[in-house]
């Protein structure tokens, strides 16, 4: 059986396209042909299937519809985890997964823009890393700290623009709530493993 995801790329495609009045949102939404045909994709549940109804309670009310729409399709989804419990602990792989909505391996086939959702759980931080893509972050929840290049972390409301440049290094530490965002790559290679570089600095509870 195979899951129609229109109603989520709906959602995307329509919260992507309220924040157009931004270039960078501009310029990725000009790359995007969303006459994309479907890929059947098996289902893959996220480690911590609970971390995604915990997210909606912090999103904003331009945010919560598409949280919603993801939330309501998530057991049905193809997750997955770039990381194992060797690179960063075992706490983070249950606390740590995205799905690709559209994009070279996604549930939609898209070879010029990727995007999809990454989910974090409270108390993670997620080393500095970085990759060829140019990136779009929009976190959907708030209360998650951001590390662009050599900045110091800053904390994200929900729907803030976070763009991060061809191989500028960034990094996520989350607070007492789980990180729900929604990311968008291109020009680079879509499904490529980041580099880390940063290393997870302090034990979390
Ligand atoms: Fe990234």
């Amino acid at each position: 059986m195979t899951t129609n995801f229109d109603e989520l790329l709906a959602a995307l495609r329509a919260y992507l396209e309220s924040c157009g009045a931004d270039p960078v949102v501009a310029g990725f939404l000009a790359d995007i042909d969303w006459t994309m045909p479907a890929r059947a994709l098996e289902s893959k549940a996220i480690a911590s299937s609970s971390l995604l109804d915990r997210t909606i309670s912090l999103t904003s009310d331009a945010t919560r519809p598409l949280a919603v729409a993801l939330a309501e399709r998530g057991g049905e989804l193809r997750w997955g985890q770039t990381y194992t419990a060797a690179d960063f602990g075992q706490h983070f792989i249950d606390n740590y997964g995205w799905v690709e909505l559209f994009g070279t391996r996604g549930h939609f086939v898209n070879e010029t823009v990727a995007a999809g959702f990454l989910v974090l759980g409270p108390g993670i931080e997620y080393p500095d890393h970085h990759h060829l893509a140019e990136e779009l972050y929009i976190p959907l929840t708030g209360g998650t700290e951001w590390r662009r290049g050599d900045e110091a972390f800053r904390l994200r409301a929900a729907g803030e623009l976070v763009h991060h440049a061809s191989n500028v290094s960034h990094a996520m530490r989350t607070g007492d709530g789980p990180l729900l965002a929604l990311y968008l790559w291109r020009g680079g290679p879509l499904a490529a493993k980041s580099t880390v570089t940063g290393a997870i600095e302090q034990a979390k509870g």
